[in-house]
């Protein structure tokens, strides 16, 4: 993610991907109607989504979730795809994320729901609360949690014998890549999962990221009218940065994206 264009270095704002700059994000994307109809359009499902996981990789993830499991959702935003996991699953859900703006909102608007509940952690640095747990899920948050290891290692520590981890991630072939780095087993995360020895299965979603990119690039410009009516450049700047790095990968066939299935290791 370090090679992304950063909008934020020549606006004076917080550092993108930082915790105030979240905060920012989802300040203003819980609040925008051009937000809400940009992830209607390029996901296929309004959830406030920052992430690359459109609406058949979603119910595909529900249906692999059963009802009656503790499931645990590292990076959870603002909880509007916890939420629709746990509808469509019955099971229920622990929700973390370190911007404290996202947890905020994910509990104000499920306060209700005693199937799920949020809380506010760094995991790069903090332990995980509750637990143990059946299945936890990282959609698109593993980039930011430092080391792959280590961070599987700490998430394997919280599993239930017999758990498992739902990673979904992409993988960017750059210029001195391998040409194997696009391989489900060769991967940065298929790489760490075979030296630390885990099982896993994968699900390949590399056609759906590809077209998602795509689908990004040609909507945050389109809505760009409207995200400035709004007031929200900040919302029309952090689409754009992100974009054109990876509309490119998708157009060069040099962007994957696998969501895999990690049995938990005894220690
Ligand atoms: C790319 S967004 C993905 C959000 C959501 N999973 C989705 O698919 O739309 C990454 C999320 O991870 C959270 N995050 C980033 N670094 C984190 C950290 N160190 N600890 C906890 N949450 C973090 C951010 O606040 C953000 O909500």
């Amino acid at each position: 993610m370090g090679q992304l264009m950063d909008h934020t270095s020549t606006m004076g704002q917080a550092r993108m991907f930082s915790r105030e700059w979240y905060n920012e994000y989802f300040r203003r994307a819980d609040a925008s109607p051009t937000h809400s109809r940009y992830c209607e359009q390029v996901y296929g499902r309004d959830l406030c989504q920052h992430g690359m996981m459109d609406t058949e990789e979603m119910a595909f993830l529900a249906s692999l979730l059963r009802p009656c499991e503790r499931v645990l959702e590292v990076g959870c935003s603002n909880g509007r795809i916890t939420e629709y996991l746990q509808q469509h699953s019955g099971c229920s859900i622990q929700g973390l994320d370190y911007s404290d703006v996202a947890i905020s909102q994910a509990r104000e608007r499920t306060r209700d729901n005693p199937a799920l509940s949020f809380d506010c952690i760094d995991l790069s640095c903090d332990d995980i609360p509750g637990g143990p747990y059946d299945t936890i899920l990282s959609i698109d948050t593993i980039y930011f949690m430092g080391d792959y290891g280590a961070t599987l290692s700490k998430l394997n520590a919280t599993l239930a014998p017999g758990g498992r981890i739902i990673v979904a991630a992409f993988q960017a072939k750059e210029a001195d890549d391998p040409e194997s780095i696009l391989d489900p087993h060769r991967t940065r995360m298929g790489e760490v999962l075979n030296q630390l020895a885990f099982s896993y299965r994968h699900h390949d979603f590399t056609a759906n990221i590809r077209n998602h990119w795509l689908k990004n690039y040609h909507l945050a410009l389109a809505l760009q009218p409207e995200f400035t009516r709004e007031g929200n450049e900040f919302l029309f700047a952090a689409r754009m940065a992100e974009n054109g790095w990876f509309k490119g990968h998708g157009d060069a066939g040099t962007l994957v994206r696998y969501l895999y299935e990690v049995d938990r290791k005894s220690l």
